[in-house]
């Protein structure tokens, strides 16, 4: 079997690294770019030091704001207009992941003809892009190391995935202090996305030696701080671990992919409005249970990175304790428990155990093979 291993060139990190992004640009030799951004990270005040940076190294600058939450794919148009209009030589995307999922697909959508709906898939994209930079403000899609962008298609009701190694970014900047404001349920449900990326990436069919080393520093970093920076936000340390350990799963997932837990998610968070992060958390628990029996082995060297003491115990016995842990967290982190909670009813679940079994870019990573019976019952177990 042929693997490729690859990630974002260059990586910036450390509390107020964002300042250097206007030296950044100038290395590249870059004179003007447009900021793509959202209005809840303006509101923030993160946009700031990127300005003042940028000024300080004579860089011109537009701004997009327009990126919504859950983006649809017709946001792409606009952005692209405006950078036209604005004559960028290059885009910055701040913010979570949806900011950076439109700044990536914009870049390509500036060098190629389209129509976007034909790069949906995997590697479609015939020409590189603009060069971007990515910075995230949120610790959990790990996007600024990825080469997917999630766009949502309102009129089918999914989420839909463009891959291509032209979605990386020429660099990414890590700096925690852009996210030590963010709420406590931000924080959960974000910092629960880059944990499952590394859980699913752990155990996908396509993971390797290399994907695994990043997947276990980045559960121990994930598990091991997330409560403190869900607890004390401000603890920069907590922040820094939650970014850094993010990252390390966006690295293993970008490339080892993640399973049926995303696969899962997509249709309720597409039909329900759940964020992203809670959708996965509600899914979670059932899915590992599901998937145990495809890969039992990797499954109870979960343990080790989740601490938990596993010596003298079978492998069963280690993931049960590994749910418990993750049941643990998931209540101390408030996350709702069953889909029920976000009015899901027996009667949707035909459909979106169809929606579902779509998702077979990521279910063809999965460790258990899935039929439409499974799915039902995984979602009716989630209820
Ligand atoms: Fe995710």
């Amino acid at each position: 079997m042929v693997r490729v291993f690859s990630t974002t060139p260059r990586i910036v990190m450390g509390p107020g690294s964002v300042k250097t992004i206007g030296a950044e640009v100038k290395a590249l030799g870059i004179k003007r770019v447009m900021i793509v951004t959202d209005k809840g990270v303006i509101a923030a005040g993160l946009m700031k030091p990127i300005e003042e940076s940028l000024k300080a190294s004579k860089i011109g600058y537009a701004v997009f704001d327009r990126v919504e939450p859950d983006p649809r794919y017709e946001i792409v148009a606009d952005c692209v207009l405006a950078a036209r209009n604005s004559h960028a030589q290059m885009l910055i995307g701040l913010g979570g992941g949806s900011p950076m999922d439109i700044t990536k697909t914009s870049a390509v959508m500036l060098t190629n003809k389209g129509p976007i709906g034909a790069y949906f898939g995997i590697n479609l994209i015939p020409k590189r892009g603009l060069p971007t930079i990515l910075i995230p403000t949120t610790a959990g899609t790990g996007s600024e190391v990825t080469p997917v962008a999630i766009l949502s298609d309102e009129g089918e009701k999914l989420k839909k995935g463009i891959v291509s190694p032209y979605l990386y970014p020429a660099l990414a900047i890590l700096d925690a202090e852009l996210t030590a404001a963010l709420p406590p349920h931000v924080t959960a449900a974000t910092g629960m996305d880059a944990l499952i990326h590394a859980v699913e990436a752990y155990t996908s069919v396509n993971a390797t030696a290399i994907t695994d080393m990043y997947c276990i520093k980045a559960i121990e970093l994930l598990y091991g701080n997330i409560r403190t920076a869900y607890a004390k936000g401000d603890n920069l340390d907590a922040r820094a671990a939650m970014m850094e350990g993010a990252m390390l799963a966006g690295i293993a997932f970008a490339n080892a992919g993640v399973t049926a837990v995303h696969a899962f998610a997509y249709p309720i968070g597409a039909e329900f409005h759940i964020p992203h992060g809670i959708a996965n958390t509600l899914m979670l628990p059932h899915v590992i249970r599901f998937n145990v029996l495809g890969n039992l082995e990797k499954f109870a060297r979960l343990a080790g990175p989740f601490g938990i003491r596993a010596d003298g115990l079978d492998a069963l016995a280690a993931v049960d304790k590994v749910i418990a842990a993750i049941d643990r967290l998931v209540d101390d982190l408030r996350v709702p428990r069953h889909l029920a909670d976000f009015k899901v009813k027996e009667k949707d679940i035909p459909m979106l155990a169809e929606g579902a079994m779509k998702v077979t870019r990521l279910l063809a990573n999965n460790p258990r093979t899935l039929t439409l019976e499974d799915a039902k019952r995984i979602y009716r177990a989630a209820l």
